[in-house]
């Protein structure tokens, strides 16, 4: 068992370098796992027990017994979505009642949050301005909601009075929007307010105080993780802005959106898959169109889980991950589908950028220069073997231990957990 009481996990790159895999190893020594940021957008791929699981807004500590799931206030929750996750667990876990908490000051996502952001993505594209390419999940808006103080929060949902005036309000606002720039259909209140009565009243056994709940968790000696969502270039602060979400998926993010002051974490994880890849618009120095990107969207399965979509594939890119080593305070790696790059004779990985002509080898802050940038290759050796069944730092070829040992050297960051295969046994794990 680890000595870490506290900790963050968080996503180095763009998303899905395989976070609730890590969460899932993780959560065997974990009573409490607390989800900080994001929404309905997150994908969280676990494969246990021969099933394949994702979640979206569930915790992925759910699959363990006896782990308290915490969706905290930084997150904007889909009711439904939520209501749908936990129908399809098989088998149900046991006392899920008291087991997972929503957080009273989560934002609720609302109908018309998901209508405004296809439209405005629509209209993005119309007008022929920088489309996101969002999940459709009606993040963006939900958080625009949250940031204006006008956003309904889970508690409301509980309280009649105060739903039907914040709907009200809302409707008054959206339905203007909707008939009056984007010529679209108003939504009814009373169906509305109807439905969200229900999400209420679904909600409520779960409804709880995440600040109360995590301080009396580490009075009690239990061992809390924050598990984030999205990932360090995707953060609504430090990522490819605006190629990015609506939250703050950096380790900075799991104080506010989890409710617990900084000094009081441990360790930081940075969850870092072998090579690259991208959902969605934005720069990705490292895309790689041909043959090589192909073959890791194949055997990486790289699609989307939440929407389905290719995901853009690439090389391991430095200059990024060097970035988030910084971002996040990042102490260790989990180096994730390392399986992936076997039967590769070479791989490469992006060690600086050729940025108008300069070699460049600080990640830049601005999407459009990052945009032009050329990435300047080291070449490693690759290997043949099928790695998935080693266990054993040693287990694993030379060559592979070669691309590891370069990661940590190019990071000074220490790799503590390597994955090897889909399945939950799937790990070489060197002192996590
Ligand atoms: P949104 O979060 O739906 O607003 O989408 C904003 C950007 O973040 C888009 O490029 C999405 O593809 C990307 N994105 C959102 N969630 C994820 C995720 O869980 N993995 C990878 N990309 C994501």
């Amino acid at each position: 068992m680890s000595s870490y009481r506290v900790q963050v996990l968080v996503g180095a790159q763009w998303g899905d370098e395989g976070k609730g895999r890590v969460v899932d190893v993780l959560a065997r020594d974990i009573d409490v796992v607390v989800r900080f940021q994001g929404g309905a957008n997150a994908g969280h791929t676990v494969v246990a027990g021969g099933r394949k699981h994702v979640f979206h807004l569930l915790p992925s500590g759910m699959l363990y017994p006896n782990r308290i799931c915490i969706i905290g206030n930084g997150l904007v929750v889909d009711p439904e979505q939520l209501s749908n996750e936990i129908d399809e667990l098989d088998p149900k876990p046991e006392s899920i009642g008291t087991r997972l908490v929503v957080s009273y000051g989560a934002h609720i996502v609302m109908p018309y949050h998901k209508k405004l952001d296809l439209l405005a993505e629509r209209a993005r594209s119309d007008r022929g301005s920088s489309v996101i390419g969002t999940t459709g999940r009606g993040i963006g808006p939900c958080y625009v909601d949250k940031y204006n103080r006008s956003g309904i929060r889970a508690e409301d949902l509980v309280s009649r009075d105060i739903l039907e005036k914040k709907l009200r309000d809302n409707l008054d606002e959206k339905n203007k929007i909707f008939e009056k720039i984007y010529d679209s259909e108003p939504f009814d209140f009373d169906e509305l307010f109807k439905q969200a009565l229900g999400w209420g009243e679904f909600l409520a056994p779960y409804l709880g105080d995440s600040t109360l709940e995590i301080d009396a968790s580490l009075s009690a000696g239990k061992r809390v993780l924050f598990e984030g969502a999205q990932a360090t270039l995707l953060d609504i602060d430090h990522g490819t802005y605006p190629f990015v979400t609506s939250s703050s998926c950096v380790s900075g993010g799991a104080s506010i959106g989890g409710a617990l002051g900084p000094g009081r974490f441990d360790r930081v994880i940075g969850v870092v898959k072998a090579y690259c890849t991208r959902v969605g618009e934005g720069p990705f120095p490292t895309e790689d169109l041909g043959e090589t990107g192909e073959h890791l969207r194949q055997k990486g399965a790289e699609f989307g889980a939440t929407t389905g979509r290719p995901r853009r594939c690439g090389w391991l890119d430095l200059v990024a991950l060097n970035y988030a080593v910084k971002v996040n305070g990042m102490d260790t790696i989990a180096l994730t589908k390392l399986d992936v790059l076997s039967g590769l004779s070479e791989i490469k990985v992006c060690a600086a950028y050729e940025i108008d002509g300069q070699k460049r080898s600080v990640f830049p802050s601005s999407a459009a220069i990052i945009g032009g940038a050329r990435p300047i290759y080291s070449g490693l050796k690759g290997w043949d073997a099928d790695i998935s069944a080693c266990r054993k730092f040693g287990d694993l070829p030379t060559e592979a231990r070669e691309y590891v040992r370069f990661i940590e050297e190019s990071t000074s960051v220490r790799v503590g957990l390597i994955g090897v295969g889909p399945g939950r046994e799937d790990t070489v794990s060197i002192d996590f």
